[in-house]
């Protein structure tokens, strides 16, 4: 029979006899299965595992947050932050390419945490012979060579790290779909918001400001995007929703009024999609009264935006984020 409780006693018994009195690593991304799969490990062998949060400066609001204090919490797990935000800034300094930043991101992820993992060796000896990855079962079946879809962005998932041929592998989550690591993380105890969570791409918020990424305008995107998550969840239409990106129009600007004056600023896109699978997408047809109340708050709490807009385009042909 499957049930919750099977697949979670099956695999805390399977990561034991793996493992034994060695230690592993977790890289964890905010994600679902990164944190479902460090939950499991963590029940299995408790603090031999210490897991890697690299704080790319890319988050959402109360993201980071989420992960540090909800995470642990629920979890007890021995987590190691390294804030690096000055690290992708300084990197992503002047680059406006959509490919050019999941490139620089992808990259310096990769670095920062390789680094964090030769500091936690130090610490911990060479008993640090394991990494546990939150593989799912469709990532099995594509990268068995299944389908082949042609992969029109380069996806860095941030929870995808490079092969170490000094580790082996823990994938705890290799038989399971989405909605079943869901159940096994809210069996586990884990935070709704986290259990939940709607996909959001590795890269970040990096790839949801068209221009260049500065700290100005990913603060900006953050009180933005903060606005449009709250009124949809007032609203109840999370499970209605795929996800829905907010972009930073940065390189875009428009005149409005405000106040007494003219304005001259940044347009907020939405974008709303329903989808099965994200590789195809409808834009979601949204309540105007929530749409007006998102505009409405965003051009009066975000210094800067004049302007809300709302992408109706089905994919094929716009891809569900704008880069
Ligand atoms: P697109 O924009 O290609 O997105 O329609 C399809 C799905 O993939 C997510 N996405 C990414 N996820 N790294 C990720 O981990 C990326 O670089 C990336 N780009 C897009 C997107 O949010 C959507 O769910």
């Amino acid at each position: 029979d499957w049930t919750t409780g099977n697949v979670i006693d099956e695999q805390v018994e399977a990561i034991r006899e793996q493992v034994g009195d060695r230690r592993a690593i977790c890289g964890l991304s905010g994600g679902v299965d990164s944190a479902v799969a460090a939950a499991l490990v963590q029940k299995a062998i408790g603090s031999q595992l210490t897991c890697v949060y690299v704080d790319h400066g890319l988050m959402r609001k109360g993201e980071t947050e989420q992960v540090e204090k909800d995470f642990v919490a629920a979890t007890g797990v021995q987590l190691k932050v390294v804030d690096a935000e000055e690290r992708f800034l300084t990197a992503l300094k002047g680059v406006s390419d959509p490919e050019e930043k999941r490139k620089i991101i992808g990259r310096e992820f990769i670095r920062v945490f390789e680094q964090a993992q030769a500091e936690i060796i130090a610490d911990e000896g060479p008993a640090v012979e394991f990494l546990v990855q939150g593989t799912l079962y469709p990532d099995v079946v594509e990268s068995g060579g299944g389908t082949g879809t042609a992969n029109i962005k380069s996806h860095h998932n941030v929870g995808g790290l490079p092969e170490d041929l000094e580790f082996q592998l823990i994938e705890p989550l290799r038989k399971l779909f989405k909605d079943e690591v869901r159940m096994v993380g809210q069996e586990l105890g884990l935070p709704e918001e986290i259990v939940q969570r709607q996909p959001f791409p590795g890269p970040g918020l990096g790839i949801r400001i068209v221009g260049e990424v500065t700290k100005e305008r990913l603060d900006l995107l953050r009180d933005a995007d903060a606005i449009a998550r709250e009124e949809l969840t007032a609203a109840g239409l999370d499970r209605d929703i795929w996800q829905c990106p907010v972009v930073l129009l940065a390189d875009v600007r428009s005149v409005g009024v405000q106040g007494d004056g003219r304005t001259y600023g940044h347009p907020i896109v939405l974008r709303p999609v329903s989808s099965e699978d994200a590789m195809t997408a409808d834009w979601s047809r949204l309540p105007y009264d929530v749409l007006a109340k998102i505009s409405t708050r965003i051009t009066n709490e975000v210094s800067d935006v004049n302007r809300v807009v709302v992408d109706i385009t089905s994919k094929p042909p716009g891809t569900i984020e704008w880069e």
